[in-house]
């Protein structure tokens, strides 16, 4: 199993004072270190976290893999053309949304799909499709020749109780399982924590988790207490020794 980090959030705790820390890609090395299969970053076409220079810093600087999650627009194609990252998964994206709500409207969408999946294909980039975890979605995306599908975990992780967390964890099951037997690699991710990632993980068809807020959101937490010692020693040694 791949683990690819989404490391968005380090840039949207960047993006609430516009500096420049913390930096996505100085987490992506410290993701690297820590076991991350992949580095995995979302240009929004509102730039509201992940910038150009962050894409093409990483580009530089992962030993990885990048994932680019991109809408099909006209302009992220062009770039993702451009940048060559060894995979791109394409998403729905609308502007008013908080982050990515439900999967593509594959069957809806064929032709701009198909387009932008050839495009990406033909630049060399292994290609994959954010869907809901639907036949029809499944079916459509194996017919547009996509690599991959991700399936959209986030129901499973918003599902309250557990009859209902086994429900769309049948959803994500099957839908692997389907996905497979039409040739797609299965990858998963949205809404996974520590706490209910576990039987996704499990699933043997799936190959590839994407996981941001809940390590970006660990991290925080585990990093302040060293982060507090670290400015306490500075502002003790600044009053023992003066400047
Ligand atoms: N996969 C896709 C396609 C996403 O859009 C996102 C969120 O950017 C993720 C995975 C990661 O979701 P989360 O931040 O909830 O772990």
């Amino acid at each position: 199993m791949r683990l690819y980090i989404n490391v968005d959030h380090v840039a949207t705790v960047r993006e609430a004072r516009r500096t420049d820390e913390p930096d996505p890609v100085r987490a992506a090395v410290l993701a690297e270190l820590g076991g991350a299969d992949g580095i995995t970053v979302h240009l929004r076409e509102d730039r509201r976290h992940i910038h150009e220079r962050d894409v093409e810093l990483l580009l530089g600087t992962v030993r990885t893999v990048v994932n680019l999650e991109l809408s099909a627009s006209e302009e992220i194609l062009g770039l993702a053309e451009r940048w060559q990252p060894m995979q791109a998964t394409l998403v729905p994206e609308r502007r008013e949304e908080v982050t990515t709500e439900g999967g593509l409207d594959v069957p809806g969408g064929r032709e701009r799909l198909r387009e932008a999946l050839d495009r990406l294909a033909s630049a060399g980039i292994r290609t994959s499709l954010f869907i809901d975890p639907d036949p029809d979605a499944i079916e459509a995306s194996a017919e547009l020749g996509a690599d991959a599908v991700e399936l959209h975990t986030g129901e499973y992780a918003n599902a309250v109780g557990l009859e209902a967390r086994a429900r769309q964890l049948g959803r994500l099951r099957d839908a692997a399982v389907r996905g497979r037997e039409a040739g797609l690699a299965i990858h998963a991710g949205h809404g996974l924590t520590f706490e209910n990632v576990v039987p996704v993980a499990a699933l043997p068809e799936c190959e590839e988790l994407n996981i941001g807020h809940s390590i970006v959101s660990r991290a925080v937490l585990t990093g302040m207490e060293a982060a507090v010692r670290d400015m306490r020693r500075l502002v003790d040694d600044a009053r023992r020794f003066g400047a």
